[in-house]
């Protein structure tokens, strides 16, 4: 007995140092404070696992949307900037900051389009839109065709022409007009191998004729930052 007593002893001397810190880790105070950074830990690794997860998926769906961000801006810019032409175009005076185009040139669509009073022939009206950085007009639309025809009343060149009477009517890019569009009031004569513009419908004539003009160039970027 002795001897066990002793033995018993000796023990718990032994493992004094490791029961001490046993009492430690039990104390109530540190158990909760590992429970806690333990619970913080776990909860930081799921949370990184999540964010990963997230952007990757975020990132790919940003980089998408990202090629298609400025056109959609541009497109939003371009039409509140033609709803505001309209609203400035009922109630005269009313100004706005839209200048896809330049003074005296008129917005519709992706284009600006300059009406001109110069009787000129269909070369020196050609020439003329060149010198504005411009073409002479190419009526490819149904819509385009009714904007012209609501906007002017005079007789004006247009970019359509053939080399002679044999050959095709074609655009200024050559590319041949669609039937759907228009259809050329009249064949046109020998010598008629230019076309103009007049209410509505397109007719042959001499190229040498002085008519007025209109052209047209693509319409700059809407400036979105100037709008807000
Ligand atoms: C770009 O936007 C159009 C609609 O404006 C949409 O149909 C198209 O799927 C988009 N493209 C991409 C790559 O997101
Ligand atoms: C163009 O010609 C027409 C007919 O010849 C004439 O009535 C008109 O005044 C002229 N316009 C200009 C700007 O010279
Ligand atoms: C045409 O473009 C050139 C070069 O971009 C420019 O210097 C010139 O002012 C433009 N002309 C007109 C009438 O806009």
């Amino acid at each position: 007995m002795q001897d066990e007593d002793g033995y018993v002893t000796l023990n718990i001397k032994g493992r004094k140092p490791a029961l001490t810190s046993v009492d430690s880790a039990s104390s109530p105070l540190w158990r909760v404070m590992a429970l806690i950074l333990l619970t913080l830990c776990v909860g930081l690794v799921i949370g990184l696992v999540a964010l990963w997860m997230m952007s990757a998926t975020e990132l790919n769906y940003l980089q998408v949307e990202n090629k298609n961000f400025s056109g959609t801006l541009h497109r939003l810019a371009q039409q509140f900037c033609q709803y505001l032409i309209k609203q400035s175009e009922q109630k005269s005076g009313a100004s706005h900051k839209c200048s896809p185009c330049d003074r005296n040139w008129r917005y519709y669509g992706d284009s600006c389009y300059g009406f001109f009073s110069h009787n000129l022939t269909w070369e020196e009206s050609k020439q003329y839109c060149v010198n504005m950085n411009a073409t002479l007009l190419k009526i490819t639309s149904q819509k385009v065709l009714e904007y012209v025809k609501s906007r002017t009343g005079f007789i004006r060149w247009v970019g359509l022409s053939r080399k002679n009477t044999n050959e095709v009517w074609r655009w200024e890019d050559g590319s041949v007009p669609s039937k759907d569009v228009f259809e050329l009031s009249g064949n046109g004569g020998d010598n008629m191998n230019c076309a103009y513009f007049y209410n509505g419908k397109i007719y042959p004539t001499f190229c040498n004729d002085k008519h007025y003009l209109m052209c047209e160039r693509k319409a700059g970027l809407t400036k979105v930052d100037t709008l807000l």
